[in-house]
């Protein structure tokens, strides 16, 4: 499943990801700058806010119980379509998602 970041600066980079993963974990694992994931995954720190693509918004679903507070501790603004990346799951049909870093995680 292609997944694709865009910098706070303009840089894309494309990955391939597997399904069942998170973009957490897909970021960090192809050396994409802009997250950075402390707590691993677990929805304890906000530094793998990102934001989904307008194009995209409702089909990577709702925000996971408790995310919406855990946002709040984000470094950048928090927009509607922000999400904690470890908590968007990869899919199949999420071909092609677009995915927007916030200029800065702490
Ligand atoms: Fe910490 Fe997502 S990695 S909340």
């Amino acid at each position: 499943t292609k997944i694709v970041f865009m910098s706070h600066d303009g840089a894309t980079t494309e990955v391939e990801a597997i399904d069942g993963d998170n973009i957490m974990r897909v970021a960090l694992a192809n050396d994409v700058d802009g997250i950075i994931g402390e707590c691993g995954g677990s929805m304890m720190c906000a530094t793998c806010h990102c934001y989904v693509d307008d194009a995209w918004a409702q089909r990577v679903g709702p925000r996971a119980d408790g995310e919406e507070d855990m946002l709040e501790s984000a470094a950048c603004e928090v927009r509607p379509t922000s999400r904690l990346s470890c908590q968007i799951r990869i899919a199949a049909e999420l071909d092609g998602l677009v995915i927007h870093l916030p200029e800065s995680q702490t």
